[in-house]
C-alpha cells in the first residue's frame, strides 16, 4: 500500500513500494516542484504580451506542480493546464499530506475535485483539464508551449521515456516550446537531442539533483 513520507524540506510526498518509487525528490518535494516546473519552465516561457499557456504535465499525481502553478498565473501570464493520469490519487490520501500548511489548500482541493475530461476554470487565471488516460498510448493535446515531464524514473517505468514518446511530445509541442524534466541522465538528454530538441543542463533545486534538463522546440526547423 502507498505510504505517506516527508522529504527534506517538510514537505510530504507518496511512496510506491511495488515499485520502490517516490511522487516527488525526497531531497524535497516542494522545493523540486518550484525550481523544476514552475520556475525553469513555466515562468521561463518568455512572453511578450498577456499570453494563456498551454502546460502539459505527464502525472497529476499529487497536484502539487499543478498548484504551484495555479498560485504562480496571473493576468499576463495565465495557464490551460493538462493533465495526464492513469491512477488518479483519492482526495482522502490527498488530505493526508500536509500541503495545507505550504500552498494554498482549497485551491489544491478543487483541482483535485474538479472532474476529469472537462475543462474547470479554477480561477479567471488557470484552467484545468484533467484526462484520465495512459500516457503511453492516448493522443496528445495540440499547440503546447510548456512540458512538465513528471513520470515515475526511467529505471523504474522506462516505456514512458521511450524516443517515440518524446517525437510525439516534440510534434504536439508549438515552436519555442519548453520541456522540463528531473532527469539528467544522457541517455535522457541524447533522446531529446535526436528528435530535435535544443537540451540545456541546468542546475538542480537548492539541497536536491545537481542537475536537471529544459528541452526547447527550436523555432525554425
Ligand atoms: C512522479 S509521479 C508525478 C507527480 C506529480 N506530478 C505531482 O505533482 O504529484 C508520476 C505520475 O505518473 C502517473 N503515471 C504512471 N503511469 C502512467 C501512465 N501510463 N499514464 C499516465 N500517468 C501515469 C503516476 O500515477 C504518478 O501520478
Amino acid at each position: 500500500m502507498n505510504k505517506i513520507e516527508i522529504t527534506a524540506d517538510g514537505s510530504a510526498t507518496i511512496y510506491v513500494p511495488h515499485l520502490d518509487e517516490h511522487y516527488h525528490s525526497v531531497k524535497g518535494a516542494l522545493t523540486e516542484s518550484l525550481h523544476i516546473f514552475r520556475d525553469c519552465a513555466f515562468m521561463h516561457y518568455p512572453i511578450t504580451t498577456t499570453q494563456r499557456l498551454r502546460v502539459l504535465e505527464i502525472g497529476f499525481g499529487t497536484g502539487l506542480n499543478a498548484v504551484v502553478t495555479a498560485m504562480a498565473s496571473d493576468d499576463s501570464r495565465q495557464a490551460h493546464y493538462i493533465s495526464l493520469e492513469l491512477y488518479p490519487v483519492e482526495c482522502e490520501m490527498i488530505e493526508k499530506l500536509n500541503y495545507g500548511a505550504i500552498v494554498d489548500n482549497d485551491l489544491l482541493m478543487s483541482l483535485h475535485r474538479a472532474p476529469w475530461e472537462s475543462t474547470e476554470h479554477i480561477s479567471p487565471n488557470f484552467a484545468l483539464e484533467k484526462r484520465k488516460c495512459d500516457f503511453t498510448k492516448c493522443e496528445l493535446p495540440k499547440g503546447i508551449d510548456v512540458v512538465y515531464f513528471d513520470a515515475f524514473a526511467p529505471e523504474k517505468q522506462p516505456e514512458m521515456w521511450s524516443e517515440e514518446l518524446f517525437t510525439r511530445i516534440f510534434e504536439a509541442m508549438a515552436p519555442n516550446g519548453i520541456l522540463t524534466t528531473y532527469c539528467a541522465k544522457g541517455e535522457i538528454r541524447r533522446r531529446l537531442q535526436r528528435v530535435g530538441f535544443i537540451v540545456e543542463r541546468l542546475p538542480g533545486p537548492p539541497g536536491g539533483k545537481r542537475e536537471i534538463l529544459r528541452a526547447t522546440k527550436p523555432k525554425e526547423l
